[in-house]
C-alpha cells in the first residue's frame, strides 16, 4: 500500500504551468477538501511570500467567476516559498527545512525536461529522495532515442516506481469510461473486435491555432505535441484486453501490452497539414515545415484487431473543437425485408471526451408509420453541470498525493509509443497547406476513401 503524501513541492511555481493551470487546479481541490498537507513551491525567482500569493489569485481570478476568499485563504496558507538554483545544494538544505519533518514527499517538477535529471539528483543529494515521488510532465523526449536517455538518467538516481508521469488525458473524465463500457455491458464486449468493427475513427480537432504558444509548438508539431501521448491513450483504451479482476493496477500492464502490439506507423498512411497563416504566428519560423494536422493509420497486431484499421486525426485551427472516438462497426447482410437499399447502414458507438463526455450508439430502426427504416440515435449525457466535473488536472493531482497509481503513465508505454511514431518522423512525408475552420488537408480524406470517410463530429 503507498503512502499518502504528506507534503507537496512544486519546482518552477513561479512559471507559466503553475499559473495556467497548478493554481486553479489546487484552489478546486482546496474547495472540495481534497488537500491535506503543506505545499512548498522551489524556483529561481527572489520572490517573497506575498508576490506568489498575488500570482496565486490572478491565476484563479481568471478561470473562476467568483473567487471564495475563505478557500483562497485555506490554500495560501499552506503553501511556503523556497527560492534557489535547482543545480545548488543549498537549495535542498532550505527546501529540508521548509518541508518540516515529511517523510512521504510528492515532488512536482513544473520545470523544463532537461532539468528534470537536475531536480532529481539535488533532492537525491539531499537526503529527500528515498519515500518520494516525483510527477514528470511530457514531452518524454523528441523521439525514441532520446526519450530512453532520459529515462536512463532518471532511473541512474530514481527508481521507475516513484515516477509518475503526466499524460493529462488519463485525468480526462471519459477515458477511463471507455473501457468500463466495453467490459461492463455484454452487450457490446461480445462484438468488441475484429469479427464486428469495420474501423475505428479518433478525432481531436481544435477550432483554436498556437497563439502565444509558437516558440513551444514549432520544434514539436502536431504528431509530438498530442499524438504520441494523448490519442494514443484513446487508441489504448478502446482497444486493451480487459484488466485483472481485483487487480486495478494491471491497468497499466494491459496498456502498455496493447502499445506493443501495435504495428510501428507507416509514412506513405500519414498525411500532414498547415494551417495556412501559421508562419505569422510568433515563434515560429519563416520557413517552418512544422505540421500542425496530422492524420494517420494504425494496425494492430493481436488476434482481437488484426484487420481493423484505427484512423487518427488532429489539427489546430480546424471548424469546431472537439474529441471523439467513433467505432464503426460491420455492415449487417442485406435484408429481405423492410430495407430498399441493399444493406442497412452500420451502427456506430460514439464516446465524446471533448468539450463534454457523452455516449451515443446509432442503430437503424423501422418504424411502423414509415416508409423507410431510419437511423435513430441513443444518447447518454453524462455532462456533469459546468465548472463542476473535476479537471484532468485535478484527478492527478489527486491521484498523485494518494501515491500514484494507474492515472499515469510508465516508461513502458512512452517507450511503445515513440517506437509507433517513430518511422513517421524518420520519414514525414510533405507539408499540405489547408485553410483556416476547415476540415484540414483533402489528402486526409484518401485515408478512409473506401470507409465511408471521416464523419462529421457529434457536436456537443
Ligand atoms: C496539450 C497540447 O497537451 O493538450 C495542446 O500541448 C492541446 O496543444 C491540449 O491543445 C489538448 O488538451 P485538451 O484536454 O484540451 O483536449
Amino acid at each position: 500500500m503507498t503512502a499518502r503524501r504528506d507534503v507537496m513541492v512544486i519546482f518552477g511555481i513561479t512559471g507559466d504551468l503553475a499559473r495556467v493551470k497548478t493554481f486553479q487546479s489546487l484552489y478546486r481541490m482546496e474547495r472540495r477538501e481534497l488537500l491535506e498537507c503543506p505545499i512548498v513551491g522551489v524556483a529561481f525567482e527572489d520572490w517573497t511570500k506575498d508576490r506568489l500569493v498575488e500570482r496565486a489569485r490572478e491565476s484563479i481570478s481568471a478561470e473562476e467567476d467568483h473567487l471564495d476568499e475563505r478557500v483562497f485563504r485555506r490554500l495560501v496558507d499552506r503553501i511556503s516559498y523556497v527560492h534557489g538554483d535547482f543545480g545548488t545544494p543549498n537549495t535542498y538544505d532550505r527546501l529540508r527545512e521548509a518541508m518540516g519533518g515529511a517523510e512521504h514527499p510528492l515532488f512536482y517538477l513544473e520545470v523544463p525536461p532537461n532539468l528534470f535529471a537536475t531536480v532529481v539528483k539535488g533532492v537525491a543529494g539531499a537526503g529527500l529522495a528515498g519515500n518520494a515521488r516525483f510527477v514528470i510532465e511530457k514531452p518524454f523526449g523528441h523521439d525514441l532515442d532520446s526519450a530512453n536517455a532520459l529515462a536512463d538518467e532518471l532511473h541512474s538516481v530514481v527508481d521507475e516506481s516513484q515516477l509518475l508521469r503526466v499524460d493529462h488525458y488519463l485525468g480526462k473524465v471519459g477515458l477511463e469510461e471507455i473501457p468500463f463500457l466495453r467490459f461492463a455491458n455484454t452487450l457490446l464486449g461480445p462484438a468488441w473486435n475484429r469479427d464486428h468493427i469495420d474501423h475505428v475513427q479518433i478525432s481531436m480537432t481544435e477550432a483554436f491555432g498556437v497563439s502565444d504558444r509558437g516558440h513551444f509548438y514549432d520544434p514539436v508539431g502536431a504528431l509530438r505535441d498530442v499524438v504520441v501521448n494523448h490519442l494514443m491513450q484513446v487508441v489504448v483504451a478502446v482497444a486493451m484486453e480487459a484488466p485483472e479482476p481485483g487487480d486495478r493496477s494491471s491497468i497499466g500492464r494491459r496498456r502498455t501490452e496493447l502499445l506493443r502490439d501495435v504495428v510501428p506507423a507507416d509514412p506513405a498512411r500519414y498525411v500532414r497539414g498547415q494551417f495556412r497563416g501559421y508562419h505569422d504566428v510568433d515563434g515560429v519560423a519563416a520557413d517552418s515545415t512544422t505540421e500542425t494536422y496530422a492524420a494517420l493509420e494504425l494496425r494492430i497486431d493481436n488476434p482481437r484487431w488484426r484487420g481493423v484499421p484505427f484512423f487518427i486525426r488532429t489539427g489546430k485551427r480546424l471548424h469546431v473543437t472537439q474529441t471523439e472516438v467513433r467505432v464503426v462497426f460491420r455492415e449487417a447482410p442485406s435484408l429481405g425485408f423492410g430495407l430498399r437499399g441493399e444493406h442497412p447502414p452500420s451502427n456506430e458507438l460514439v464516446v465524446r471526451l471533448t468539450p463534454t463526455f457523452g455516449v451515443r450508439v446509432e442503430l437503424t430502426a423501422q418504424r411502423v408509420d414509415a416508409a423507410d427504416p431510419e437511423l435513430a440515435e441513443l444518447d447518454v449525457g453524462f455532462a456533469a453541470p459546468p465548472g463542476e466535473a473535476p479537471t484532468p488536472y485535478e484527478v492527478l493531482f489527486e491521484a498523485a498525493l494518494a501515491g500514484g497509481g494507474v492515472r499515469f503513465a510508465s516508461q513502458g508505454t512512452v517507450d511503445a509509443e515513440w517506437r509507433i511514431i517513430q518511422p513517421l518522423l524518420d520519414s514525414p512525408p510533405e507539408v499540405h497547406e489547408y485553410e483556416p475552420a476547415t476540415w484540414g488537408p483533402d489528402q486526409a480524406d484518401a485515408l478512409l476513401a473506401d470507409r465511408g470517410g471521416w464523419r462529421s463530429p457529434w457536436l456537443g
